[in-house]
This record gives C-alpha cells, sequence and structure tokens, in this order.
C-alpha cells in the first residue's frame, strides 16, 4: 500500500494484468481482499470522510437520443420539464441552509446558447444567495470551448461529463450514428475542461451490451491518462422503450428487461470491482457511490463506499419531476423528498463508520495538489 503514493497520479500503478485480474471472476475471498485494500487506500487519503454534493435535475428535455437513456429525445414516456428560476434557486437555498457544499445541476443535452445564458445567469444569483463557500458543478452535456468558458466565469467550478465508454466504436453501437452523437468530439469535450481549469468529472457505465473485460480495463487506463478529479461510475440498466435495451434482452436471449436477483447480484458486483480497482489507480480522486448501485441493491451504495467510494449525490430535484427523470428502470428515491433522502443518507453513511461531511466543499486531493 506504501507504494500507492502520490505519484501514481500521473502513472499507472497496475499493469494491466494486474487490472484485468482485479475486474475479473474471482473466489470470494480474493474480491474481499481488493475490496478492503480499495478502502484501505480511500482511508488513507481521506480518513472516514464521505463527501456531499447535492443533484438538482432542472430539466429532462434532451436533443441526444442515446440508445440506453430514459429520457433520450424519442423517448415516449417521459413528461418533460423545465425547472423555473425561481424554482431553482430555491432548491439552491434550501441545500445551502442545510450545509450541502456542493451543488450538482443537471439536465438533458440541450446545448443552445440560451440554455447557456439562462445557467450562467442562474449561476450568478445563486453565487450571491451562498457565497463562495459552495462548490456549483454542472452536467449540461457537450458546448462549445465559449460555451465551458462563460459558466466558469458565471462562478462554475466542477463540471461532469461521462465519456460513456473508452471504446469509440461500442460508443458508435450506442448512439445513433447521426452526425450528433460523436466519441471523439466528447474526448476533446472532457480535454477542454481540464485545460480550461474546471475540476472535471467522467465516468462510465458498466455491463453495456457488447462491452468485454478489455474495454473496461481501457476504461481505467482512459481515466489516468486524461487526469480526471473525480469518476462516477454506474451500471448500465436496462430502460423500457430503449434501443439498448433490446440488445441486452437479444444478448441473452430473452424477453423482458425484469432484472433477476442474479443479474443484480452479478451487475453489483462487477461495478464494485471495478470501482475498487480504479480507487487502486487513483488514490487520490474522488469517486461517486452512484444512485444507480441503491437501484441493484438497497445497500449498494454504501457497499461502494466500504470499496473505494468517498462521495455521495443525493437528489434534490423537487419530488413533482422526478418520475420524469427515470434514466433507467426502478431509480431509487422517486418518492422521496430531498429532506428525507438527505436524513436517509446520514444514516447509511453512518451505519458503516463513515461521516457525512456537511458543510466541507470535498475538493479531491488530486485537485488540489495540481
Ligand atoms: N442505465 C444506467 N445509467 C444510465 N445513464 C443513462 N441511461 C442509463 C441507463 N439505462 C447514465 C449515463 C449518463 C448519466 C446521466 O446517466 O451514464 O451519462
Ligand atoms: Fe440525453 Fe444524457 Fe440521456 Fe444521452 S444519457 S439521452 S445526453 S440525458
Amino acid at each position: 500500500l506504501g507504494a500507492l503514493s502520490r505519484q501514481f497520479s500521473t502513472q499507472m500503478p497496475l499493469s494491466r494484468s494486474e487490472i484485468l485480474k482485479c475486474i475479473g471472476d474471482k473466489p470470494i475471498s480474493e474480491d474481499k481482499a481488493l475490496f478492503e485494500r480499495a478502502n484501505d487506500v480511500t482511508k488513507s487519503v481521506y480518513g472516514n470522510k464521505v463527501f456531499l454534493r447535492g443533484i438538482i435535475e432542472f430539466s429532462n428535455h434532451c436533443a441526444k437520443n442515446c440508445n440506453y437513456c430514459g429520457i433520450r429525445r424519442d423517448h415516449p414516456d417521459p413528461e418533460r420539464y423545465e425547472m423555473s428560476q425561481d424554482d431553482i434557486l430555491e432548491t439552491i437555498k434550501w441545500a445551502h441552509e442545510k450545509r450541502y457544499a456542493g451543488i450538482l445541476l443537471q439536465s438533458g443535452e440541450v446545448g443552445t446558447q440560451d440554455r447557456v445564458d439562462f445557467v450562467a445567469d442562474t449561476l450568478k444569483k445563486a453565487r450571491k444567495l451562498t457565497g463562495d463557500k459552495v462548490r456549483y458543478i454542472l452536467s449540461l452535456g457537450e458546448l462549445t470551448d465559449d460555451q465551458y468558458y462563460q459558466l466558469l466565469q458565471a462562478g462554475a467550478d466542477r463540471y461532469l461529463l461521462r465519456m460513456e465508454t473508452s471504446n469509440p466504436a461500442l460508443y458508435a453501437k450506442l448512439h445513433p450514428q447521426d452526425g450528433h452523437h460523436d466519441w471523439l468530439k466528447r474526448l476533446n469535450c472532457v480535454k477542454s475542461l481540464v485545460g480550461m481549469g474546471y475540476q472535471v468529472a467522467t465516468g462510465v457505465m458498466t455491463g453495456l451490451p457488447g462491452q468485454t473485460k478489455d474495454d473496461l480495463a481501457d476504461d481505467i487506463e482512459m481515466f489516468n491518462e486524461l487526469g480526471i478529479d473525480m469518476i462516477g461510475l454506474g451500471p448500465y440498466i436496462p430502460q423500457v422503450k430503449t434501443p439498448t435495451a433490446d440488445a441486452w434482452m437479444a444478448e441473452r436471449g430473452r424477453d423482458s428487461i425484469e432484472l433477476t436477483a442474479d443479474d443484480k447480484a452479478k451487475m453489483l458486483l462487477d461495478t464494485i470491482r471495478m470501482l475498487a480497482t480504479i480507487r487502486l489507480c487513483n488514490p487520490d480522486v474522488n469517486i461517486a457511490a452512484t444512485t444507480a448501485l441503491q437501484a441493484l441493491k438497497d445497500d449498494g451504495r454504501e457497499w461502494a463506499l466500504e470499496s473505494g467510494a468517498n462521495v455521495v449525490m443525493p437528489i434534490l430535484t423537487p419530488k413533482t419531476f422526478r418520475a420524469e427523470y427515470q434514466l433507467y428502470q426502478n431509480k431509487p428515491c422517486i418518492d422521496d423528498s430531498a429532506s428525507e433522502c438527505m436524513g436517509c443518507m446520514d444514516r447509511r453513511v453512518r451505519s458503516i463508520g463513515k461521516t457525512l461531511c456537511f458543510g466541507e466543499l470535498g475538493d479531491p486531493k488530486h485537485f488540489t495538489d495540481r
């Protein structure tokens, strides 16, 4: 463990074959040792602290048509909504009073200048309400460098843009080839964000139809090469009326997307293996215990927090809109209010002997050391 020092954030500490071993099938005792080691590395950098960010899903309009997603442009089910600026600011004010020091504004990818101007204006007003002791995180998808810069100037601190996969051919299968879903363009956005001085989070989905263990090992190498500050990793969960769900069923010879107990156990285990391996390769980044893990097992996020994750992101979206932001089936917390989510999260984190850090910015050491 001593060998996993700072130097390794720019250099891969595990060899390719070690990575493949860590993410692959192995006896339970070896998995357990991997998870414990990842937890020890996390504790050596962050102690027992779990950082907190609240997510406001302020609009489910999306111009993109990602084949796996429940709010893709052509999905017939979600009723499209847009929170008003007043409602967003009200939610931010509530979160600030509850000592959230990280607030994430997330929406589908729209990319229009009007949307960027709206978010920039909202950020400026939010800053006046909360002062500097809050990190604002944006997740609005692919934008131009000028737009990213405009948002940085307006007060954004961090940006979350998942690459979804490091494999351009797999990416092409998961997205319509209509000129609007381009892996290289997305990669360039991530690089621009890093270059501009944002704290940058990216991530991938695990268990995608057609994804191999080599793809996952490449994902881990991609995170290190990009110099990412935070990683958000979640299992792919099939959603009704989406093309990728059809591919998922075909891969298994099934006619339903219903997950069996075995499916859930395997998806969760594969994701936690990835998460723990990522931690060994990146001791000083922030790693999220994402909501999708809880969709597979009630204590999926706690398991992640004991295997390398150090961030949780409870949903703050007002209850009325939550059901319309169903990216995947059984998304948890749909019927909860923001305050219920917060109390629940606090209990969950305490149950594993860790502490939820209210009022702490929670910058990753990877960024503060830059
Ligand atoms: N299962 C799991 N995650 C999904 N996302 C979108 N659709 C799904 C799904 N069916 C994730 C993507 C996207 C983020 C907002 O949600 O990784 O970047
Ligand atoms: Fe839109 Fe994001 Fe869903 Fe793709 S994953 S359709 S960009 S909300």
